[in-house]
């Protein structure tokens, strides 16, 4: 491996090699040109997402898991942008230019896969293989010197899937049957193929050629592969997953559905061994990069996205939605939006709080009901109860934003910046016309309409606010 000299790859290196001696390289090759017609969509099949990440997404970070130094992914011409942006640097595109089949699409990664001595093939819409399972594949074809080694499970529900042809006698793998071209007694199979193996590359290439298009769907079977390798009297080695899930193909908008909610069980299940309490996992959904503190507990209809990160000791939810955010440890999210947003330590939001685009949220700070707080800084200890809008505002430490306060960041033309100095007490009802400032320690009077820079400890009153008097120590908030 050409990387391997540097100090900062050697652990790397040392784990690729634990699969891979030095006279063997493996290449993966995802399928994922298929035209996905029976999702009935305008979006690529592949790019369908699955717990919030496109399905392809899943399939490559198994796959990079796995430790696939080469990966290939094959796509249609009409997706071939849109997937490539997905990919990035971790494959190369091969592109097929017509949707013949799954062995015609393998054909079509020979150029940039021949010379591997592993060739592993996954399906871009089978997303909950496991790196564990694709390494068991690579290993145990190896092992065995298999032309291919192929992933199976049993399904309650064998329908549209190639059954798993064995011989009633040796109890080898012959052949696998597709659904158009089973005989009655062939459909109630109910082992079949999950879409994923690895060939041995020194004999696909040429097996491949041999693959006529089927008779009934003119289509060319890479399943048909099997059938030949036994002809040739190679090996074939069946792995049965003891989870059918990992052979889960999504083909429909019911399949997709299915996955979601095996993926989700998944994901649940890793937090819940980790620590974290989900009162009822069914209704909790949380998606595969979120990082949650142990002895966090989060109740029904809470939903987690994004790169979102919990602390410990947390309580979020019922029905509360975190996107992209960084939460804190022993904070309380109640029946809340929070999107984009930091909130510290100690503080807490709702129920029905809005908190979003680069809002932070300092330690012990309170946001009530029916609060706002758009691209806002809240010092520690803030308190914001009830009913107020907070859009562009710097607010200081142990402020008290009362009851309906809004500041008023939009003129009609540009958004405006607020700021509220430590200690300062916004009086209900208060609208701060923006760009304004109130200075540490200053009050508002109710219904305040503060439309000019008020000093430090100082007290305004009125539409449009204006002066009272200095406030002396006893009167500050
Ligand atoms: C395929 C298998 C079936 C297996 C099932 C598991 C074949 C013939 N059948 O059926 O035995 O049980 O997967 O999920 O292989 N693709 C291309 N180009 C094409 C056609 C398909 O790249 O011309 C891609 C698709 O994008 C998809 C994958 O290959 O990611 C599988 O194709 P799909 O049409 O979904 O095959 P299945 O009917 O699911
Ligand atoms: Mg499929």
């Amino acid at each position: 491996m050409q990387n391997c000299a540097g100090v900062p790859v050697l652990r790397f290196c040392l784990s690729m090699s634990e699969e891979s001696d030095k006279s063997s390289s493996l290449c993966c090759v995802i399928l994922a040109a298929g035209l996905g017609t029976r999702m009935k969509s305008d979006l690529p099949k592949v790019l369908h997402p699955l717990c919030g990440l496109p399905l392809l997404e899943h399939v490559l970070r198994a796959v990079g898991d796995a430790g696939c130094a080469r990966t290939v992914v094959v796509v249609s011409p009409q997706a071939q942008l849109a997937i490539a942006g997905l990919v990035g640097e971790r494959a190369a595109i091969a592109v097929q230019p017509q949707a013949l089949g799954t062995a015609h699409a393998l054909r079509c990664a020979h150029d940039l896969a021949v010379g591997a001595t592993d060739v592993l093939v996954a399906s871009g819409d089978t997303p909950l293989v496991r790196a564990e399972t694709l390494r068991a594949l690579v290993t145990a074809r190896r092992q065995i010197g298999a032309a291919v080694a192929l992933l199976t499970f049993y399904a309650e529900q064998p329908a549209g899937l190639g059954r798993i042809l064995r011989d009633p006698h040796s109890g080898e793998v012959e052949a696998i049957i597709e659904e158009v071209d089973c005989t009655p007694e062939q459909a109630q199979i109910h082992e079949v193929n999950a879409g994923t193996y690895c060939f041995d590359g020194s004999w696909l290439w040429s097996a491949l050629e041999q693959v006529q298009p089927n008779s009934r769907k003119g289509e060319y079977f890479l399943t048909d592969l099997i059938a030949l390798a036994r002809q040739q009297h190679r090996t074939v080695h069946a792995l049965l997953t003891r989870d059918p899930e990992e052979g889960l193909g999504v083909n429909t908008r019911v399949d997709l559905a299915r996955a979601e909610a095996a993926l989700r069980r998944r994901i649940n299940e890793r937090h819940m061994l980790n620590g974290v309490t989900l009162v009822d996992p069914d209704t909790t959904y949380i998606s595969p990069e979120v990082q949650i503190g142990a002895d966090t507990v989060i109740l029904p209809g809470t939903h987690l996205q994004g790169k979102t990160r919990i602390g410990r000791k947390c309580e979020i939810g019922p029905n509360t939605l975190i996107v992209d955010s960084v939460i804190g440890d022993r904070v309380r999210i109640t029946y809340s939006v929070i999107r984009d947003s930091q909130m510290d330590d100690d503080s807490d939001a709702g129920p029905f709080a809005h908190i979003r685009a680069n809002a932070r949220i300092g330690a012990h700070v309170h946001i009530g009901n029916f609060a706002e707080v758009k691209n806002s800084a809240l010092g520690a200890g803030t308190k914001m109860g009830h009913f107020s809008y907070l859009g562009d505002a710097t607010v200081g430490a142990q402020v008290n934003i009362g009851a309906g306060t809004i500041t008023c960041n939009y003129d009609g033309k540009d958004k405006h910046p607020t700021r509220i100095g430590e200690g300062a007490f916004i009086g209900s009802d208060t609208m701060l016309v923006a760009p304004v400032e109130v200075g540490a320690g200053a009050k508002t009077g109710a219904g305040a309409v503060v439309t000019r820079d008020v000093p430090p400890r100082t007290l305004v009153v009125g539409v449009p606010a204006r002066v009272v008097r200095a406030l002396d120590d006893a009167e500050q908030a």
